[in-house]
């Protein structure tokens, strides 16, 4: 006899679950798994989509992700922007370019792009006054397209993009839909593939411009022009293209959100901010060099990014579609049903964290180490094969940006208590202001120390 599906959480006629899940995903999710168990049933419109919560049932997803779970068909909504590329490549090309996305991860590169997010974050911090506000978030979106556009594309591509590269991006973003069916006429899916037609155009020049005049340069796009498939066959341009878009988008968007909620919850919580201080006084003293050998003594900075990613995972959702059923935890799960781990709640599990809703970075000292209870307890960055290939890049340049500015400025938040905006993408906080004051007078620029 067969097992019952998973229970499900109420919801409305013919569209289930979807406003809730749009306008407040956290607390719609919450209820389930504190009224209905760590499995269970909600539906975005008629999908039905079972929710997997616990460390036991996270190995089970990634574990089974390319098996029979399947994560291209699942993000097929984003094939307009990245078709065949990393997430949205099938098993076996995924297979074929993996190696061609994780080359620029090399640790070994690593001080450079270091060099780059601190070049970008001191030329921002030299641009402000004695004193004034700023917009964290916005501020630290454009911090991470600055340092994307350098990481990936080189210093020439940075110093002449203008914000056409960035309005077209803004524009197939918009575009993103993961409910309505992307090819209806609709406005934002005509703009989206305009937008897309021309970010491949701008791409492709650059990409021309490296294959006529072969030099050598230290960015992303250099290592995939050059990359080859094992068989010696170059990477097609449109692949590219994919490639660097896909980056883009699983990169800058999460990062800022992310980053902004790290300086944020540290100015709430004052106590954890004098730690952190004492710790950036004691081995970042202003005039001296940062780097990824600085970053390695900054244990309390390292456990705040880590407590950020617990309560604000910008990826708070991860989503696989499900090619065969398969039973678990005493339920049966169907073919084709989608399924999902909710990272935002997997982090408030009681059986393994303690004090779930409050901010306590040094739950992740070595003292503590609540998160070692088991594998994938904290999985902001996903887990198994397809774990975030950026999370070191995007460590960095959280840790990089909340020291610099916290070396040189003292902070007040003025929006006290920003709320989750879940709007398209990531979510990430509603706009939140601060104010500044300079801790020295005169802003020494960052000297910067490569390996
Ligand atoms: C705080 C920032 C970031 C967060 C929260 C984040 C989160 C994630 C998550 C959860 C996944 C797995 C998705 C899944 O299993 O369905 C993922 C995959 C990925 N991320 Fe990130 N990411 C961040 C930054 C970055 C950056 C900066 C880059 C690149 C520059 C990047 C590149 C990628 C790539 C290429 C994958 C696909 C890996 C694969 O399929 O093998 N991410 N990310």
């Amino acid at each position: 006899m067969h097992k019952p599906t998973p229970p499900s959480l109420s919801g409305l006629p013919v569209i289930g679950n979807l406003l809730e899940f749009q306008k407040d995903r956290f607390n719609l999710l919450r209820r389930g798994y504190e009224t209905l168990g760590p499995i269970f049933t909600i539906h975005l419109g008629p999908k039905p989509v079972v929710v997997l919560i616990g460390p036991e049932y996270h190995d089970f997803l990634f574990r089974e992700t390319d098996k029979i779970l399947s994560m291209d068909r699942a993000y097929q909504f984003l094939n307009a922007i990245f078709e065949g590329a990393a997430f949205t490549a099938g098993p076996s090309d995924y297979d074929a370019q993996r190696h061609v996305i994780l080359a620029p991860f090399a640790g070994k590169k690593m001080p450079g792009y270091v060099e780059i997010m601190v070049e970008e974050i001191s030329a921002w911090l030299e641009s402000l006054n004695e004193r004034g506000e700023f917009e964290v978030v916005s501020l630290f979106q454009r911090i991470t397209q600055l340092v994307g556009a350098h990481a990936l594309m080189g210093k020439a591509f940075r110093d002449e993009m203008n914000d056409e590269f960035w309005n077209l991006y803004a524009e197939l973003s918009a575009g993103i839909d993961p409910v309505l069916p992307p090819n209806l006429p609709l406005p934002k899916f005509i703009k989206r593939d305009r937008a897309r037609a021309k970010l491949g155009g701008i791409i492709q020049r650059v990409i021309d411009e490296r294959r006529a005049n072969p030099q050598t340069h230290a960015d992303f796009l250099q290592d995939f022009v050059e990359a080859k498939f094992k068989d010696g066959r170059p990477l097609p341009d449109e692949l590219i293209i994919s490639i660097v878009l896909g980056l883009v988008f699983a990169g800058h968007e999460t990062t800022a959100g992310q980053g902004s909620w790290a300086l944020i919850l540290l100015l709430q919580h004052p106590k954890y901010l004098e730690m952190v201080r004492a710790e950036l006084d004691e081995h970042f003293p202003p005039g001296t060099p940062f780097d990824h050998r600085v970053m390695r003594n900054l244990r309390h900075l390292d456990w705040a990014l880590q407590e950020t990613e617990r309560l604000r995972p910008s990826a708070d959702v991860i989503f696989r579609y499900n090619l065969e059923a398969y039973e678990l935890g005493g339920y049966h799960v169907p073919k084709d049903w989608l399924t999902m781990l909710a990272p935002r709640v997997a982090h408030v599990n009681r059986e393994v964290f303690t004090n779930v809703d409050d901010y306590d970075p040094l739950r992740f000292s070595p003292e503590r180490a609540e998160h070692r209870v088991a594998d994938h307890t904290l999985i902001g960055f996903g887990g198994g094969r397809h774990r975030c290939s950026g999370a070191n890049f995007a460590h960095n340049e959280m840790a990089a940006f909340v020291a610099l500015t916290l070396q040189r400025l003292d902070l007040e938040l003025l929006d006290k208590n920003p709320g989750v905006n879940y709007g398209l993408g990531a979510p990430r906080p509603t706009p939140t202001w601060i104010g500044y004051r300079a801790r020295t007078r005169t802003i020494e620029p960052a000297l910067v120390v490569t390996a």
